[in-house]
């Protein structure tokens, strides 16, 4: 074990022997769930345990069924059964007295503070319900959300919720390009946004990006004023956010939604350019995320402070800053701004200053705070914390063993949870009071969760490495692509028969039944947990006037775990130079996002094709990462990849990133 004197480093390097990690025996002591027999209890009866976490809601008819799965791949949980879930995220907490605990302790990028109480919330939410009622929005309608991390986005979807509109949220990061796409799919016929969005310092002008963009796409557009920077509001259309909810009833009683109502459609990348729009409903996804929530992160109410430094606009946020957090009454932080502003330890400080107990965020974080270096977090009391997460991709064990050491003083159970926008809910992980971590693996599937490796032929493959698959219906899952129930058959549930969910990652399960996510064997890129497809960023990248074809793949990244790696012909006899790989970018930055823009970019006279014309991407992974090449005689033209060789070996060479 560690001694005094040792560096930190060496620390380290010593831990990365140790496997597992047992909780600490006290933290085991006084865990929500410290009891194994609760994954058993949940295989012997699988849906009576659903219906055990569905109870602790408050539903306004109880179900008659648990589970439909008469038509498999189209489930229906709690069939019969209606609730509404703002009243379960607020009501009922204001109901029982809790109305003057903190929601939020939200903090600006300007260390601005503001708690939000759980009274609060149901103030605003009310208002708001009755201002969009009254610019027309019913039961069913699409309402989209585009706004940064402001208390105003909890006020926004709640209000959806309450009315039964279904909420679309795009990530703040997203351009106005892709706002308008998503609105396009969504069918939004109101938009909620915001003058202008504060990072690192800076305002972005979002409201006037968006008027650039939008036309007469929706009827109504209500701007959260944030900036103060006098955007364009155009009479009859355009609305100010406060002037709404100061004009609007105070009353609005909640919808009584059947469980299976829509509850918000949510934008996530799969292998073709066209976004799928993952379609949660109400009843199942509550109670999933509600039971999560508990369970993994092991709340409770009355004394954690939780943060989860994700944004509300990937569905970590969703279920994970807004849904699972509200509904559990918990108090949680919700901070705008960048990890490094104004410096690096604002993440400690705000650790300290709340006596945040328990923090859940991405492994591209953890990296980039390790290579920062320990200083930052030093500069801080982190005792508060209890327990810590990650999510979103493969977490290393030289991160993991950073941020149990360094963040969690060695005393932080850590939970890897794996999970995706379609599952709505975590999971793979390991329960922090019962099970022990082992550094790289996400865990066994939570106790009501199935989850198989298999081959082509769907076949358990033992330990070895296959495909990642779960075996039965859960509450929290996706029911559809929003208006896409075909390509919702053919994408998840084709391959291995209508029951059981093609994941699309490659994983393995170890003796203990503990699975190794290995990573997307799609054309999804993870790019510091942000899900893009190769397709989506080569049709930016090809919409630029210069560029002839492009190819794209996701490249190992030290700090990002996959970065997007761009091969791209030209027109003509053009030759690219530094000005056309920033004008390339700025293309992807402006139809996608920044955080879509390729890191590296080579120029290929060809790309290698098989002789039906397919771009083979497996070989340009393999040159570009430094891999021995394998079979090429498939390709039409195999010189094509001894020049492209040549042209990454010069880049090389030159050194320019
Ligand atoms: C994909 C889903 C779930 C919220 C964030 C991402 C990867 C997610 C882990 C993990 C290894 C992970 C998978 C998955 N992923 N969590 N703990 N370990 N990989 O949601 O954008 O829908 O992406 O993220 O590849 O399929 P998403």
């Amino acid at each position: 074990m560690a001694t005094e004197g040792q560096t930190l480093e060496q620390q380290l390097d010593e831990l990365l022997d140790q496997e597992r990690f047992p909780p600490p025996e006290d933290f085991k002591a006084n865990a929500v769930i410290s009891d194994a027999s609760i994954y058993e209890r949940a295989e012997a009866d699988f849906e009576g345990f659903w219906a055990e976490q569905a109870e602790m809601l408050d539903w306004d008819t109880k179900w008659d069924t648990v589970l439909d799965w008469s038509n498999p791949p189209f489930a229906k949980w709690f069939v019969g059964g209606k609730l509404n879930v703002s009243h379960n995220c607020l009501d009922r907490h204001v109901a029982a007295g809790r109305g003057d605990r903190v929601a939020y302790h939200w903090r600006g990028e300007e260390g601005e503070e503001l708690d939000i109480t759980y009274a609060d919330l149901h103030r605003d939410v009310q208002k708001l319900a009755n201002a969009l009622k009254d610019v027309g929005v019913a039961k069913g309608d699409v309402v989209a959300i585009y706004l940064p991390m402001v208390p105003e986005v909890a006020v926004a979807m709640l209000a959806c919720a309450r009315i039964g509109a279904i909420h679309n949220v795009v990530f703040g990061g997203f351009s106005a390009e892709s706002v308008k796409e998503r609105i396009e799919f969504s069918e939004a016929k109101v938009l909620i946004t915001v003058d202008g969005a504060r990072r690192k310092g800076k305002t972005a002008p979002i409201k006037s990006n968006v008027d650039e963009v939008i036309g007469d796409l929706v009827d109504t557009i209500v701007v959260v004023r944030r900036a103060d920077n006098d955007a364009p509001m155009k009479q009859g259309r355009d609305h100010w956010y406060h002037e709404l909810l100061e004009a609007a009833a105070d009353e609005c009683p909640p919808e009584p939604m059947d469980a299976e109502d829509p509850l918000y459609i949510l934008y996530t990348s799969g292998s073709t350019a066209k976004p799928k729009g993952i379609l949660h409903t109400t009843g199942g996804y509550l109670t999933g995320v509600a039971y999560t929530h508990r369970a993994v992160f092991d709340l409770k109410p009355d004394e954690d402070v939780y943060w989860c430094a994700a944004d509300v606009g990937w569905v970590t946020g969703h279920s994970y800053i807004i849904y699972g957090p509200l509904a559990n009454g918990a108090t949680s932080v919700m901070y705008e701004g960048a990890p490094d502003y104004p410096d690096k330890d604002i993440w400690w400080e705000i650790v300290e200053r709340y006596k945040v107990s328990i923090l859940y965020c991405a492994p591209t974080a953890i990296r980039a705070c390790m290579k920062w270096g320990a200083e930052y977090p030093e500069r801080h009391d982190l005792s508060s914390l209890r327990l810590l997460g990650t999510v979103g991709e493969p977490i290393n064990p030289k991160a993991w063993l950073w941020y149990w050491k360094v963040i969690g003083g060695g005393n932080c159970p850590i939970v890897d949870t794996w999970w995706q926008t379609e599952t709505g809910a975590i999971m793979i992980t390991t329960l922090p009071g019962v099970l022990e971590a082992k550094p790289g693996s996400a865990g066994r599937p939570l106790p009501g969760i199935d989850a198989a490796v298999v081959n082509e032929q769907g076949e358990d493959v033992g330990t070895e490495q296959g495909y990642l698959t779960l075996t039965r219906p859960w509450p929290a899952m996706l029911r559809t692509l929003f208006k896409e129930d075909d390509r919702f058959v053919e994408t998840y549930w084709d391959k291995f028969g209508r029951e059981t969910y093609l994941v699309g990652d490659a994983a393995r399960r170890d003796e203990d039944g503990y699975f190794w996510i290995i990573g997307r064997i799609d054309d999804v890129v993870n790019v510091s947990g942000h899900r893009l497809s190769t397709a989506e960023v080569e049709s930016a990248i090809v919409s630029h006037p210069k560029v002839a074809e492009a190819a794209v793949i996701g490249q190992t990244d030290e700090d990002t775990g996959q970065a997007i790696t761009a091969f791209v012909t030209l027109e003509g006899s053009l030759e690219g130079d530094d000005e056309l790989v920033g004008a390339i970018r700025e293309q992807v930055a402006g139809r996608i996002g920044k955080f879509a823009r390729p890191k590296r970019i080579i120029w290929a006279d060809d790309l290698p094709k098989t002789r039906s014309g397919k771009i083979m991407r497996r070989l340009l992974r393999d040159i570009a990462e430094g891999r021995e090449l394998g079979d090429v005689t498939t390709l039409r033209d195999p010189d094509v990849m001894e020049q492209l060789e040549g042209k990454i070996r010069e880049r090389d060479a030159e050194g320019t990133g």
